[in-house]
């Protein structure tokens, strides 16, 4: 069984809903940067206040910010984890290799969650969470094309790429997680 997971995919994907589901199955560590950094924000922190517009307008928060958090997050006690939203880029992707090198801890698979884009707006429509209005979509997509969606090259060239066609039901798409993870 895989215990060193990332979820890869657009915005409203279903990473942070499948990664739920594996974290509670097998009781790894869900580390969300976006619910980590809304958290902040619902504090009204000083990291809160930093990223808020940035985070409503749909950008990426800055590098360091997040690798922070990651840093506090990921421990070597962890039964497992499972990351989700990060990295985003490939300087996170650099960020990410040096955490797990010092961790003896390598990821063991990266599950791409494919679904078309108009699906993904419906979804995020009906959502409705702050950042789920029609230009900051849009703006999250653009910037998932442009800086995120290279890492799946990345990835696949480590052999270490899983497809999952995500535009199913919910167990559907568990049930294939769950078949490549053992
Ligand atoms: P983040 O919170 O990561 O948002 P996101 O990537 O835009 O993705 P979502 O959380 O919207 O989608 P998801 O794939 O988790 O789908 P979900 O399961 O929720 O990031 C938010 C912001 O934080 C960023 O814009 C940035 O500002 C900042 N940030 C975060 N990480 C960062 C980083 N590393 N670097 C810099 N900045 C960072 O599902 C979506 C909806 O679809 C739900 O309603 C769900 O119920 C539904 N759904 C899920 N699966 C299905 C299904 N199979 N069928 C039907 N409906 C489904
Ligand atoms: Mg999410």
């Amino acid at each position: 069984m895989k215990k060193h997971l990332l979820f890869l995919g657009p915005p409203g994907a279903g990473k942070g809903t499948q990664a739920a589901v594996v974290s509670k199955d097998n009781s790894y560590l869900h580390l969300s940067t976006g619910d980590l950094l809304r958290k902040e924000i619902e504090l009204n922190s000083d990291l809160g206040n930093q990223v808020k517009d940035i985070m409503n307008k749909g950008q990426l928060v800055n590098d360091n910010l997040v690798l922070e958090i990651v840093k506090k997050n990921l421990h070597k006690n962890n039964k497992g984890w499972i990351l989700d939203g990060y990295p985003r880029n490939l300087s996170q992707v650099d960020s990410l290799n040096k955490v797990l090198i010092n961790l003896n801890q390598p990821l063991e698979i990266v599950f791409y969650l494919d679904v078309p884009d108009e699906v993904l707006i419906k979804r995020l429509l009906s959502r409705g969470r702050k950042d789920d209005n029609e230009k900051t979509i849009k703006t999250r997509l653009k910037i998932y094309k442009e800086t995120t969606e290279p890492l799946i090259e990345y990835y696949k060239e480590l052999s270490l790429l899983e497809y999952i066609k995500a535009d199913e039901d919910l167990k559907t798409v568990s049930d294939d997680i769950k078949y490549k993870m053992a």
